[in-house]
């Protein structure tokens, strides 16, 4: 039984939002929104009742992305700051009722972190609990089926002017990768696989996933339609440190990794970024010799893909178009993945090798390889 079948009480509708605790969450909503072009949707703050956080909302595709800082030191939410910098607290699930999803989630083993809550205003009911998952991540459980206010209750419409810079067309979220430490990896995906109903769609093992310096391993597990997969990575001994090693080291533990966005046309994608100042990691310029070589039958853009640095996979199922985006914070913790599928299901695996020695090239500059 997968965790999408109707008689599951963790029956999971997607991703509800994605919220990250960060130092400056007006600052961070400016970058988010004309830097990545999401537009603004809902605001919490002092002005609206709240004394310790505030929150900006914003919206682009099916995704809603969440950012809250303290407003206060020694908050729960400051000291999250002091210790991982900014990262994400919450991956959110929507559920069709999240006292039931609470229930049987704690029955099989999750860790509670918010009972079943009822937040009310003139826009109507919004029901949420959340569980503990790696680190100090947490999955809240939304239900809002019965609400239609621009976010959650308390929350007021974030006006704005529109935005003066060409759309950047990103779609949805396609998977939110986290990483942990050693040894850890198969008990995250066990506690996925228990708790959710999830199962494993693909395995990388250290040698798929090395360097001539370093490795890692990695399994994603998925709710078996495609809505929700959760890739997790541990490091594994290389002659050097990891990335993963690098991210546990500056996070100060497990946390996520990277999101990746879904876009229709990842090169128009990348161009509007670009315009918009966002940077790309870039893979050295050897890889689209080889990409003709290997995508001689399909009809793909290499001019532009090479200009943009975009990379591209294919398996059994068809191909995808990928990049990653350099840190999106001072710390080398949390980065964003555009990708453009076409039938493949899979995440990139036959750019691995020449993404992580781009990787590996930045964290050597940081001194930390
Ligand atoms: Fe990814």
């Amino acid at each position: 039984m997968t965790a999408t079948t109707p008689q599951d009480p963790l029956a999971l509708l997607g991703i509800d939002h994605v919220e990250l605790w960060v130092g400056n969450a007006k600052q961070a909503a400016h970058f988010y929104r004309t830097g990545f072009g999401y537009t603004p949707v809902a605001y919490a703050g002092p002005e609206t009742g709240l004394r310790d956080r505030a929150s900006w909302v914003l919206g682009q595709g099916s995704i809603r992305l969440v950012l809250t800082s303290s407003l206060r030191p020694g908050t729960e939410i400051a000291d999250h700051v002091a210790r991982h910098g900014d990262g994400v607290h919450d991956i959110a699930l929507a559920v069709p009722d999240a006292a039931v999803a609470y229930e049987a989630a704690t029955e099989r083993g999750a860790t509670g972190v918010l009972e079943p809550t009822d937040d009310k205003d003139e826009h109507g009911i919004v029901r949420r609990a959340a569980i503990a998952t790696y680190g100090e991540t947490v999955h809240s459980l939304v239900d809002r089926s019965g609400y239609s206010g621009p976010f959650l209750p308390g929350f007021v419409e974030w006006a704005s002017v529109p935005d003066p810079l060409p759309p950047v067309g990103l779609e949805a979220i396609d998977h939110v990768v986290g990483n942990v430490e050693l040894g850890r990896m198969n008990q995250w995906v066990e506690f996925y696989e228990r708790v959710m109903g999830f199962t494993e769609l693909v395995h990388f093992s250290d040698e798929a996933i090395s360097t001539e310096y370093s490795a890692l391993m990695s399994k994603v597990v998925w709710d078996g339609d495609g809505r929700i997969k959760f890739p997790i990575n541990e490091p594994a001994e290389g002659k050097k440190r990891s990335q993963i090693d690098e991210y546990l080291d500056f996070y100060g533990g497990p946390g996520v990794q990277h999101i990746a966005i879904q876009t229709g046309d990842i090169v128009a994608s990348v161009r509007a970024l670009r315009a918009r100042g966002i940077e790309f990691m870039r893979v050295p310029d050897t890889y689209y010799a080889e990409l003709a070589d290997r995508f001689r039958d399909v009809d793909l853009d290499l001019d532009s893909l090479e200009e943009l640095g975009v990379l591209a996979d294919r398996d059994d199922e068809g191909y995808l178009l990928q990049i990653f985006s350099r840190m999106a914070q001072d710390r080398p913790t949390v980065f964003f993945e555009l990708i453009e599928r076409h039938g493949a299901r899979g995440f990139g695996e036959g750019n691995f090798k020449a993404l992580f020695v781009a990787l590996e090239r930045e964290q050597a500059l940081r001194g930390n390889l």
